[in-house]
């Protein structure tokens, strides 16, 4: 396919899930646009439209389903519109979804984006491309970079993917596949390539991030050895990582969250119960007190870090003593963020066809564990009040005036700010917190 002949295709992609989707999607469509195509905010004025989907929790076939459904009717009226489904349905369902949507063209599982600019070149000409195979090849060494544009100041970065944690109740072992690292090389030209287009904060991304471990010239390089590396990049101002296995929180990563200055205070460390015969259920292989250990580890190297988990309510087998100690270990640890969520079961994982916890015991548990969380997020974010944190300012406020942008504990802060700061870190005295902001004045 050359660019020429595809000069006027435009390309509109839908992201649904996590933060490794939409980096994906970001690079789905530089990959499309070194062939030609333009990307598009419309559906309506699309000649290709892919679905980026997520798999991890329930309904989430279905839901493409719907969609699906529902944009048919651009389909009437552009009969030569064509339809991808990628990411970890399509991996998941493979050629179930034409089977159940004809009107789908492309279905390729997360390892293959590379070969999207042939699979699009395939199915403008008819065909039907199904690809959902873990390739030998890195899909990463073939995703080029876009062309220099100017980028907002935070990005994402993934640099480690697939898990071999087999957590019972995760299809993500099964839909990414096993782990697989990076090249540091790679992952600090691509932090450069971000940095000079104006980039100041990156969050390294991984379904197991911690467990990273690049080849580098002189060997295998940590989570740790890559951040310390990625610190050298002068405008660099931040670094993040997520998400989190809390075994592979190793001294060097607990020992760089304290002295690494440009590493943020913040530290997402799932758990997912606090019960030790839900958490071998689960095959989490660390149990409620272990998971404790590590985090007084981390707050004694990083006594200001926020931290934030998360929860699944209902698993198969979780009785009221079990979730009671969920809540105790919540309330004994303190989270300043969470994501809690109740069992659903994943077709092809070990625990989905355990006896399942009555949907009602599920609501109720999930409804108590949210107002136990939320008051330790409001607290959190109360705690911040009088305080002064520094915000890298990302864009215009709702309030004219005012900008918005992230503290170091990912909390988001608005401010009256000229907007020549967008992109730059500020002094905000924080004077309010609200239901999901800070509000604060720049000194
Ligand atoms: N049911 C409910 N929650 C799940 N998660 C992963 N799989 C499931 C499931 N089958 C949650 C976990 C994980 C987060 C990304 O999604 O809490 O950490
Ligand atoms: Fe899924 Fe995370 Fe467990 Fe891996 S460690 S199986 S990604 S929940």
């Amino acid at each position: 396919m050359t660019a020429k002949t595809n000069s006027a295709k435009k390309l509109f992609v839908k992201t649904y899930g996590c933060q490794m989707n939409v980096y994906d999607s970001e690079r789905m469509i530089a990959t499309l646009e070194n062939s030609g195509y333009q990307n598009t905010q419309h559906p309506a004025d699309a000649d290709m439209i892919l679905l980026n989907t997520c798999h991890i929790r329930e309904k989430a076939a279905e839901k493409i389903y719907s969609e699906l459904g529902r944009l048919k009717k651009l389909k009437a009226e552009k009969p030569g519109l064509k339809f991808g489904v990628t990411g970890c349905v399509a991996q998941a369902e493979g050629a179930e979804i034409m089977q159940r949507q004809p009107m789908v063209d492309i279905v390729v599982g997360p390892q293959a984006y590379h070969r999207l600019p042939k699979m699009a070149e395939r199915a403008m000409s008819g065909e039907k491309v199904l690809d959902t195979e873990f390739p030998e090849e890195d899909k990463f060494d073939h995703l080029p970079q876009s062309p220099k544009m100017r980028r907002a100041p935070c990005a994402f970065l993934t640099v480690q993917e697939g898990c071999d944690k087999f957590c019972a109740f995760c299809v993500v072992p099964y839909t990414r596949g096993a782990e697989v690292s990076r090249s540091p090389a790679r992952i600090i030209d691509e932090a450069r390539d971000l940095v000079d287009r104006g980039v100041r904060e990156i969050t390294l991304l991984g379904q197991n991030v911690n467990a990273y471990h690049g080849q580098g010239a002189t060997g295998t390089v940590s989570l740790a050895g890559l951040i310390a590396e990625l610190a050298q990049i002068d405008r660099l101002a931040r670094i993040r990582f997520t998400t989190s296995h809390p075994n592979d929180m190793t001294d060097d990563l607990i020992a760089a969250l304290g002295h690494c200055d440009k590493l943020m205070p913040y530290l997402h460390l799932p758990v997912q119960s606090g019960s030790d015969s839900i958490l071998k259920d689960m095959n989490r292989k660390h149990t409620a007190a272990s998971y404790q250990l590590i985090v007084e580890r981390i707050r004694a190297a990083s006594p200001d870090l926020l931290l934030s988990g998360d929860f699944i309510v209902g698993f198969p087998g979780e009785t009221e003593a079990d979730f009671q100690d969920t809540l105790n270990l919540v309330e004994q640890v303190g989270f300043g963020q969470a994501y809690s969520f109740k069992y659903s079961p994943r077709p092809g994982t070990p625990a989905a066809d355990k006896k399942a916890v009555p949907e009602a015991v599920k609501n109720d548990r999930l409804a108590r564990l949210q107002t136990l969380l939320s008051k330790q997020q409001s607290a959190a974010q109360e705690s911040m009040v009088g305080r002064v944190v520094h915000v890298l300012f990302e864009k215009p406020g709702k309030q004219p005036g005012q900008l918005i942008g992230k503290s170091e504990h990912l909390h988001a802060v608005h401010a009256v700010c000229d907007a020549t700061s967008i992109g730059e870190i500020v002094p905000v005295r924080i004077t309010k917190s609200m239901t999901n902001s800070l509000t604060g004045t720049v000194i």
